[in-house]
């Protein structure tokens, strides 16, 4: 039996770099050796203000990423999160179990509720984890491959899987966070010091899968930098550091490589060939991004194969809970 990994995207903005370097570039890696669940989350979307043709459009949209990325449908298990409902009905169940402090300590939670005046801080933003918790609890999930920012998240629902275990007998295997150490966090383009996000007030933030070539160079020639000389790996130049390893990544080369290439070079030469290796790995992705969307029955059918499998696991572990909680 191959170990169970599970992932999720929402689909809400963007697709950008971060989120491709940070997650679907390591999950590529893993189908190969573990049986792979890879999940839309329209469930944790709606959290904040969706309009819902978009968001209907952004699901698929994300579905034909994950394909055109490299994730393979006879390998993986591609499904949309509110097709299997037993994703709702767990999160109900563990909420029960949660703490309001736990979640309270949340940095995203804390970070998104800033931005709201106090009593109008939207609930799902506060109890989001939860659900992310069901996600991973309901398939016996052992690796979670995410970036940085989620962390927490995956800590929370190993604390809810022990003590739920602890109070009803074994019913949750623990996962572990799978964290890459390279590309887990970019930063903003535009501001090193924050992570590359979908909801940037600018577009200069971040370089998005279907941005086009001249896009991407206009945004890279933006990027924040530094007034020092030498294109080196130095954590305290954070604008550089965060390109660099962007182009450590997309070039596959190493640090050593990267340093001799622009021994003698300048921020201009740098930008360039950074900007070209960027555009050598996304636009053949942005290509096939727009063919699969095309083939909308081909679509559909991964997506309801991926919900079949799924629900055939999460509605097992849903009877399993019920019946140790006293429900059935
Ligand atoms: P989301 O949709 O915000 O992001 C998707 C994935 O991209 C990673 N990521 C980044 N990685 C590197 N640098 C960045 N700047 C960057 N920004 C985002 C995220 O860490 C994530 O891996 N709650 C999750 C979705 C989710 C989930 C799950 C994930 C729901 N249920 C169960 C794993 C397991 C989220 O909002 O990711």
């Amino acid at each position: 039996m191959k170990k169970r990994i599970f992932s999720g995207i929402q689909p809400s903005g963007n697709l950008h770099i971060g989120n491709y370097l940070g997650s679907i570039y390591n999950w590529v890696n893993l189908q190969n050796d573990f049986d792979c669940l890879f999940c839309i989350v329209n469930l944790h979307a709606i959290t904040v203000n969706q309009d819902p043709k978009t968001l209907r459009d952004k699901t698929k949209e994300i579905a034909a990423i994950y394909l055109a990325c490299g994730i393979d449908p006879v390998k993986s298990h591609i499904f949309i999160q509110s097709d299997v409902k037993e994703h709702a009905e767990l999160m109900w169940l563990l909420n029960t179990q949660a703490y309001f402090g736990e979640l309270s300590r949340m940095t995203q939670f804390k970070d998104k509720s800033d931005k709201f005046k106090n009593e109008n801080i939207p609930l799902g933003i506060f109890n989001y984890p939860i659900l992310m918790a069901a996600d991973i609890l309901l398939y016996n999930t052992e690796l979670v491959p995410v970036g940085e920012d989620q962390k927490q998240h995956v800590e929370l629902t190993r604390d809810l899987a022990k003590r739920f275990n602890n109070k009803f007998g074994e019913t949750f295997k623990e996962p572990e966070p799978y964290i890459l150490k390279d590309g887990a966090k970019i930063m903003g383009l535009d501001n090193p010091d924050k992570k590359m996000s979908k909801s940037a007030e600018s577009a200069y933030n971040y370089i998005s899968l279907i941005d086009s070539d001249d896009d991407i160079i206009r945004k890279i020639k933006k990027a924040a930098t530094d007034s020092e000389n030498g294109i080196k790996f130095d954590k305290n130049r954070k604008g550089l550091h965060n390109l660099l390893t962007i182009y450590k990544m997309f070039s596959l080369k190493s640090e050593k490589e990267i340093e001799k290439e622009f021994e003698n070079k300048g921020y201009g030469d740098f930008k360039k060939a950074l900007a070209e290796e960027i555009i050598e790995n996304i636009s053949p992705i942005r290509e096939k991004i727009k063919e699969i969307l095309k083939e909308k029955k081909y679509l559909d059918k991964i997506l309801e194969d991926g919900a079949n499998y799924a629900r055939n696991i999460a509605e097992k572990k849903i009877i399993e809970v019920k019946k140790k909680m006293g429900i059935i």
